[in-house]
C-alpha cells in the first residue's frame, strides 16, 4: 500500500477528476452552502493508505475538530507539527518527484445535509478554493477525485454521490507531494484546507461561466461578452441599469459585442464600475465591469491610452494568527493601507490570492499584476538541472495551473497583466503557458521576471537591478549588456516596457534609494516603476518561554533548514504598523510635485489619467515649528500630466527663528480609503533668515587638572561627566557602532557600485572585525581652566591601531554650557562606519527619561537615503515610540538635523539640548533608546531586549544610509559614510 500512496502523492499529474474547463468565480443566485466550518480531524505523521477512512459508516468520534479554514500547523497550539520557513530551499530531498515518507496528512470529515430544495439542481458541484498541497476527496464513500495547486482552486461534480438528507465528504490532505516542487515561494509552509470549501447547486439552463471583456476607447465602452451555457439556457439578458443596457440574445450564436456611449473609464485612480447582470431563467450573474483597455505600444504599457507607472507592492497573503486563510475585513484595511500610502498596484505574489481580493482591488482601484502558483526557485541549488519548467513530463502541471489562474479572475478590470510565476528559471513549459495565456486572452500581456532574454513574456521584467543599471535599461544609447542576454537579445528588451517586478527589499530598517528609482520613472519612459518587495512582515504570533508575545521568524519553530528572517521584509509590519520605509514610499512616490519657482509654486499632476479636481491644497507657515498662518491655495483642476502654477501664499519671516512654508495636497472629500483631509503630498520651503553662528573663542591659561570640578549644570569627576542637572550621567562617548540592520548584515548586490562593501562580506562583519562595536578609551589629557574643561582621549579597538582621537571641549558663557567635541579619526580605517556620534547614557533614576520634544526632522526615524518623509518641525514622542520594533531589533530611531532637543519625564522637561550647525552648516541628528546599540545587536527578537529603565541619548554627526543590500544594492556612494573628522557642538541647560 505504502507504495501506492508514494505513487499518487509523487504523480506529475495536477490532480484527476476537477472539473476543467475551470470556471470563474462568479456572484451568482444559484444556491450555495458553505462547508466551512468544524470539520473533524486526525493527523498523521505519514500518508496512510486510503482504504480506512473514506467509507461513510466510518466511525470519526476519537477524532479532533479543526476549523475550515485553516492550517494545521497554526492550530492545536503546536499538536499539529510547526510551520517551516524557507525562501529558495526545499524542505525535502531534491528528488523530483519524490517526497518523504515522513509526510504529514491530514484527514477532514463532516457531515452535511443536502438542502430539500436544490432537489431540482442539475448537478451539485463540491468547490475547493485552497487547499495545500494535494488532496483527495470522497463523498458518502465515493471516491470523487484528487487536486494539487495550492492557491487555486478546483470543482468537482458530486452530484452522483450526493443524496438528500445527510452526506458526508471526507478529504484527505497530504503536506508534501510532487506539487511542492512546483511551490517553493518565499514563504511558510502551511499545509491544511486553508480556503473556502462551498457546496454549489448548479441549475439546469444555468449561467456555467461568464466573461464581460469590457473596453474602453474615447468615451465609449464595449462589453464583449463570453456566455458559457447549455443551449437551453437562451434567452440570455444582458442588464446594465445605470448605462440603461438591456440585451436580449435568443441564442448562444447571436451573443455579440454590446457598445455603449458615454461610460466613464475604469483606472486604478478613478476605479468606476457599472453593476451588470447576465440571467437566464434559471439564474442571475451579477458581476461589476469596468471598462479599460490595456495595450503595449512600442515600449509604452498603456491603460486606456495612457502610460501606467506601477507604484506598486509585493502583496502575499499572510496573518500572523491565520496565515494565508483570508479575512476579508483585515484585507480590505490593508488595501485602504495601501491606498493611504499612495500604492497604485499590487503584484499577487507569488499566487492568486482569495478571489475576493480582486473584487477589492477592482473598487478601491488597483493595477494588478496576477501571478500563476508556480515557483521552482530550489532547483537553483543544483543548477537548474531537472527543473520542472523545462521538462515535457510537468507541461500538464504548467499549463493547468495557469488555466485555473486566467479563468477564475479573468472578469476583474483590476487585472491588467498575467504574471507566469516566479523563480521557476525558464524552460519551454513556461512558453507553453504564455501561448496558452496569449490565445486566451488577447487583452492582457504576459510578465515572468525568469524570461531574461525575452523569448515569451511581453514585458521585461527585473527584480532588484541597481540604480545605474536600471537606467541603462531607460537608455537605448547604451550597448551595456542586461543580465542574461546576448547584446541582441538585449536589444530585444529595449523594445519592450520595463518593470520592476520587485525592488527596494524593504527587510528591517530601510530601504534606502527609493528615491532615486522614482526619479528614474519621470526620466525613462520605458521604466515604469515596480514592485516594493514586500508590503508586509509574515510573522507568526507566537509566545516566548516567559510568556511574552512575538512575532516568530524562521528558525523559531526548530525547522531543520529555514532562512531566518528573511520572511521580515515588509513595508508593514506583522502587527500592521506601517513602517517608516512606508512612509518615505508614500513621500517619493507623491502623486503631486510641487517645485518652487521664484514667488511662485509649480504644480504637477503625476497621475495616470485623473486630474485634481478632488483635492484641495493646503498651506501653513510655522516659525520654529510654531503655527503662524494658514490657508488655503487657489488651483483650478490640473489635468493628469499637467502643471500649474500658482504665487505663493504671503509668508512673514522671522527674524530669530526659522521660517517654513508647508504644502499639503489632501482629498477634498473623503473616498473609501481615506476621510476627506487625508494628505497625498507634501513639500517644505524654507524660508529662514539665515543667522550668523557664533564661533569659539578659543580658552587660554589651561592648566592640568584632575578633572574634578562644576561647569554650571555639569559636574566632572576625573575628567567624566558624572551629573548634568543633578541627575547621573555617563558620557559622552564616542559612539562608531550601530546594531546591524538587516541591509547591513546582507551581501548581496554589485560591489563596485556600491563603493561601500566588499563581495561576499556584510558591511556588518567588516565592522565587527574592526571592533567598531567594542572600542576602549584611553584619556590622554585633562585640562581646565575657570570657565572650562578640556579632555582628549584616544579611542580604538583590541588588536587594531586605527584609532579616533575625541577632544571634548566644556566651556561656560553667557548663554550657558556648551559642549563641542572634535571626532578626528587616524589613518588605517578601512570600512565604512556605521555612523560618528557620541553617547549619553542617563541611569536608571528616580524619574526615568521617557521621552523627547524636538524641533528638527521629524516625526519619523530617517537615515541619509530615506529622508524625504521627514519634515522640518516640532514633534514629540514617547522613548517607545521613538523606536521601531522590527522583528530583529536593529538601529533605528535616528531623527536627523535636530536643533533642539527637550528630554521629558512624565511631562517634565528635565533636560534641554540645543544643536549648532557645524562650519558647513550641519546639524547632528538624535536617537533615545532604552538600549545601547552593543545590547540591541546580542537581540534575535524584541523579547530577549533587557528591561531598563535607562536611557541612551546619541548624538550623530552622520549617519551611514541604508542601502537594501539584505537583498538588493548597498548604500549608494553619496550616502556610504566614509570615515571622516567630525564636529558636534551642543549647548545643554535644565529643564
Ligand atoms: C525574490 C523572490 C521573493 C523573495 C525576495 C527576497 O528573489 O522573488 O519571493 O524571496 O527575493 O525576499
Amino acid at each position: 500500500m505504502a507504495s501506492d500512496v508514494s505513487a499518487y502523492v509523487s504523480d506529475l499529474a495536477p490532480g484527476r477528476g476537477a472539473l476543467r474547463p475551470a470556471r470563474s468565480w462568479l456572484h451568482s443566485d444559484a444556491p450555495s452552502r458553505s462547508l466551512n466550518g468544524q470539520w473533524s480531524f486526525r493527523l498523521s505523521k505519514s500518508a496512510p493508505s486510503d482504504g480506512d477512512f473514506a467509507p461513510t459508516g466510518f466511525d470519526d468520534s476519537g477524532w479532533d475538530a479543526i476549523p475550515v479554514p485553516a492550517h494545521w500547523v497554526l492550530q492545536g497550539d503546536g499538536a499539529y507539527g510547526r510551520p517551516i520557513y524557507t525562501n529558495v530551499q526545499f524542505p525535502f530531498p531534491i528528488d523530483p518527484p519524490y517526497v518523504p515518507d515522513e509526510n504529514p496528512t491530514g484527514d477532514y470529515r463532516r457531515h452535511f445535509d443536502l438542502p430539500e430544495d436544490w432537489t431540482g439542481a442539475e448537478r451539485v458541484v463540491l468547490r475547493f478554493d485552497g487547499v495545500e498541497s494535494l488532496f483527495k476527496v470522497w463523498v458518502n464513500g465515493d471516491e470523487i477525485g484528487s487536486a494539487s495547486g495550492s492557491r487555486l482552486a478546483h470543482e468537482f461534480d458530486v452530484t452522483p454521490s450526493v443524496r438528500p438528507g445527510d452526506n458526508v465528504v471526507a478529504v484527505r490532505v497530504h503536506q508534501w507531494s510532487a506539487a511542492s516542487y512546483l511551490e517553493d515561494q518565499d514563504q511558510w509552509w502551511l499545509p491544511g484546507i486553508f480556503r473556502d470549501v462551498t457546496l454549489i447547486a448548479r441549475p439546469a439552463a444555468g449561467i456555467e461561466d461568464l466573461w464581460l471583456r469590457a473596453g474602453f476607447d474615447a468615451g465609449h465602452g464595449r462589453i464583449e461578452p463570453e456566455i458559457t451555457a447549455d443551449p437551453a439556457a437562451f434567452p440570455v439578458t444582458l442588464r446594465a441599469p445605470e448605462l440603461g443596457v438591456e440585451q436580449v440574445w435568443s441564442t448562444a450564436a447571436d451573443v455579440a459585442p454590446v457598445d455603449i456611449a458615454g461610460v466613464e473609464p475604469w483606472s486604478a485612480e478613478r476605479p468606476r464600475l457599472y453593476d451588470v447582470t447576465v440571467s437566464s431563467a434559471a439564474e442571475t450573474v451579477t458581476a461589476r465591469v469596468g471598462f479599460r483597455t490595456v495595450e503595449i505600444r512600442g515600449d509604452q504599457f498603456l491603460v486606456n491610452g495612457s502610460r501606467v507607472v506601477f507604484n506598486g507592492m509585493n502583496r502575499h497573503e499572510t496573518h500572523p494568527e491565520r496565515g494565508r486563510v483570508f479575512d476579508e475585513e483585515h484585507a480590505r484595511e490593508d488595501l485602504a493601507r495601501m491606498k493611504r500610502f499612495n500604492v497604485n498596484a499590487i503584484r499577487t505574489s507569488h499566487y492568486p490570492p482569495h478571489p475576493r481580493l480582486l473584487d477589492l482591488a477592482d473598487e478601491l482601484g488597483f493595477w494588478v499584476v496576477l501571478e500563476c502558483d508556480l515557483e521552482t526557485h530550489g532547483f537553483d541549488k543544483v543548477g537548474w538541472s531537472g527543473n520542472p519548467s523545462d521538462d515535457v513530463a510537468w507541461r500538464a502541471a504548467y499549463l493547468d495551473r495557469v488555466e485555473r489562474t486566467v479563468e477564475r479572475d479573468k472578469n476583474h478590470p483590476s487585472i491588467v497583466m498575467w504574471s507566469l510565476g516566479n523563480e521557476a528559471g525558464t524552460g519551454s513549459n513556461l512558453a507553453a503557458m504564455s501561448a496558452w495565456v496569449h490565445a486566451r486572452d488577447t487583452g492582457r500581456p504576459v510578465h515572468y521576471e525568469g524570461d531574461y532574454t525575452g523569448e515569451y513574456a511581453d514585458v521585461y521584467s527585473r527584480m532588484y537591478s541597481s540604480v545605474p543599471e536600471t537606467e541603462q535599461i531607460g537608455t537605448d544609447g547604451s550597448r551595456t549588456s542586461l543580465l542574461g542576454c546576448t547584446p541582441a537579445q538585449g536589444a530585444r528588451q529595449r523594445t519592450k516596457p520595463f518593470l520592476l517586478c520587485e525592488y527596494a527589499h524593504a527587510m528591517g530598517n530601510g530601504p534606502g534609494a527609493l528615491d532615486d528609482y522614482q526619479a528614474l520613472v519621470h526620466t525613462y519612459p520605458r521604466l515604469h516603476g515596480g514592485f516594493v518587495w514586500e508590503w508586509r512582515d509574515h510573522g507568526i504570533l507566537a509566545k516566548a518561554p516567559d510568556g511574552t508575545p512575538y512575532y516568530a521568524y524562521g528558525g523559531d519553530f526548530d525547522e531543520v533548514v529555514h532562512d531566518g528572517n528573511f520572511v521580515m521584509d515588509g513595508m508593514v509590519l506583522s502587527d500592521d504598523v506601517p513602517t517608516p520605509g512606508l512612509h518615505e514610499y508614500k513621500a517619493v512616490v507623491q502623486p503631486i510635485r510641487f517645485a518652487f519657482d521664484g514667488d511662485d509654486i509649480v504644480l504637477t499632476n503625476l497621475r495616470h489619467s485623473a486630474d485634481t479636481a478632488d483635492l484641495r491644497f493646503r498651506w501653513r507657515v510655522e516659525h520654529d515649528g510654531a503655527l503662524v498662518d494658514s490657508g488655503e491655495l487657489p488651483v483650478p483642476a490640473v489635468a493628469a500630466g499637467g502643471s500649474a502654477r500658482v504665487p505663493l501664499p504671503p509668508i512673514s519671516v522671522a527674524d530669530e527663528a526659522e521660517t517654513w512654508l508647508t504644502l499639503d495636497a489632501v482629498l477634498a472629500v473623503g473616498t473609501a480609503w481615506a476621510d476627506e483631509g487625508h494628505v497625498l503630498a507634501t513639500a517644505q520651503l524654507d524660508r529662514s533668515t539665515r543667522l550668523p553662528v557664533n564661533g569659539v573663542r578659543p580658552e587660554t591659561e589651561w592648566r592640568r587638572s584632575d578633572g574634578t570640578l562644576t561647569l554650571g549644570i555639569a559636574e566632572f569627576v576625573n575628567g567624566s561627566l558624572v551629573r548634568l542637572a543633578g541627575r547621573p550621567v555617563a558620557g559622552p562617548r564616542l559612539e562608531l557602532f550601530r546594531a546591524p540592520t538587516d541591509n547591513d548584515e546582507g551581501t548581496s548586490g554589485e560591489v563596485e557600485e556600491s563603493d561601500a562593501g566588499v563581495a561576499g562580506v556584510s558591511n556588518a562583519e567588516l565592522w565587527r572585525a574592526e571592533g567598531l562595536n567594542r572600542l576602549t578609551t584611553r584619556l590622554v589629557s585633562v585640562e581646565r581652566t575657570a570657565r572650562a574643561l578640556r579632555t582628549v582621549a584616544k579611542v580604538s579597538a583590541a588588536n587594531s591601531a586605527s584609532s579616533v582621537v575625541v577632544e571634548s571641549l566644556w566651556s561656560l558663557d553667557g548663554e550657558g554650557l556648551e559642549l563641542r567635541v572634535d571626532i578626528e579619526p587616524s589613518g588605517g580605517w578601512s570600512t565604512v562606519w556605521p555612523r560618528i556620534g557620541i553617547r549619553f547614557e542617563l541611569p536608571d533614576g528616580a524619574a526615568p527619561v521617557d521621552g523627547a520634544e524636538w524641533f528638527g526632522l521629524g516625526p519619523y526615524e530617517s537615515y541619509p537615503d530615506s529622508i524625504r518623509a521627514a519634515r522640518t518641525g516640532r514633534f514629540s514622542a514617547s522613548v517607545h515610540e521613538l523606536s521601531v520594533d522590527y522583528a530583529r531589533p536593529q538601529e533605528t530611531g535616528h531623527r536627523s538635523q535636530v536643533r533642539r532637543l527637550a528630554l521629558t519625564s512624565k511631562g517634565r522637561t528635565v533636560l534641554r539640548v540645543a544643536t549648532l550647525p557645524d562650519s558647513r552648516g550641519r546639524r547632528p541628528g538624535f536617537t533615545l533608546s532604552r538600549h545601547t546599540p552593543q545590547q540591541i545587536a546580542q537581540a534575535d527578537h524584541p523579547f530577549e531586549l533587557p528591561v531598563s529603565t535607562a536611557s541612551q541619548l546619541t548624538l550623530d554627526a552622520a549617519q551611514h544610509g541604508l542601502g537594501s543590500r539584505a537583498c538588493g544594492p548597498d548604500v549608494r556612494p553619496e550616502f556610504a559614510l566614509r570615515p571622516e573628522s567630525r564636529t558636534i557642538r551642543l549647548r545643554i541647560s535644565e529643564g
